[in-house]
């Protein structure tokens, strides 16, 4: 978990003000045979420092930092996202010995979690040892955090312990820059100085178009028709 110093500040309509000395990478995700998002490996580590400034509107001709041109086109930053804590937010499915819980609207749709059927069929057939580790390393994978595993026998998540860092992830199926993913629960405070829920895993918007900023919502490369029906499906209008 992150310590005192270390945090990302919102400015509004402007950047995120990164403190505390929090390592900065870059990673891609890789893809397997069949077309699934499989892991991200690292690509470049920043130069360290204690302080820097990410471009959070997408404008930026200095990235992943800030340039200033956020004052230039007159970025709207507005932070939507709703404050309900996650468990509240998240929908459950049971599978055998595991519990998943799915707070939708944090989705950044980096597709780890379809694989060899997707997790909703995998925790289905956790009896099968074959499965239950690939819906737990979906799970665990899942940059946003919409998904956390539960094993119910110990009531604990399975999660990654990770060293506090941020990852500026290239999404390289479908040739863009991803979102920033922020890792162990490094806390994140808002442009008016409420803190929002700390969690393991976050994902971060950095191209500006994100409709629940500050987070993703995979904006950077879904069409707004595609937007809609994911919101459809999950009725994410009607919360
Ligand atoms: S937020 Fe400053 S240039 Fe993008």
């Amino acid at each position: 978990m992150a310590n005192d110093q270390e945090k990302i500040k919102i400015i509004k309509n402007g950047p995120y003000i990164v403190s505390g000395s929090i390592p900065l990478l870059e990673q891609v995700i890789t893809t397997d045979e069949a077309g699934h998002t499989r892991e991200l490996q690292d690509v470049h580590e920043y130069p360290p420092k204690e302080r820097y400034t990410l471009c959070r509107c997408g404008a930026s001709k200095n990235k992943p930092y800030c340039d200033g041109t956020h004052n230039k086109i007159n970025f709207d930053g507005s932070e939507t996202a709703s404050r309900k804590p996650y468990i509240e937010k998240a929908e459950i499915f049971e599978g055998g010995d595991l519990r998943l819980t799915d707070a939708h609207e944090f989705c950044d749709h980096s597709r780890f979690c379809l694989r060899s059927g997707g997790i909703r069929e995998l925790i289905k057939k956790s009896a099968d040892p074959n499965a239950r580790q690939t819906a737990i390393e979906e799970a665990m994978i899942c940059p946003s955090g919409r998904l956390v595993l539960w094993d119910k026998k110990t009531g604990e998540p399975f999660e990654k312990e990770f060293e506090p860092s941020i990852v500026m992830v290239h999404d390289t199926q479908k040739g863009c820059e991803g979102p920033i993913w922020v890792r162990g629960g490094i806390p994140v405070e808002s442009a008016e100085g409420s803190v929002y829920e700390v969690r393991n895993r976050q994902t971060l918007c950095r191209c500006g178009k994100s409709e629940n900023k500050p987070y993703c919502d995979g904006s950077h490369w879904m069409s707004a028709e595609q937007k809609i029906k994911f919101r459809r499906k999950w009725g994410l209008d009607e919360k």
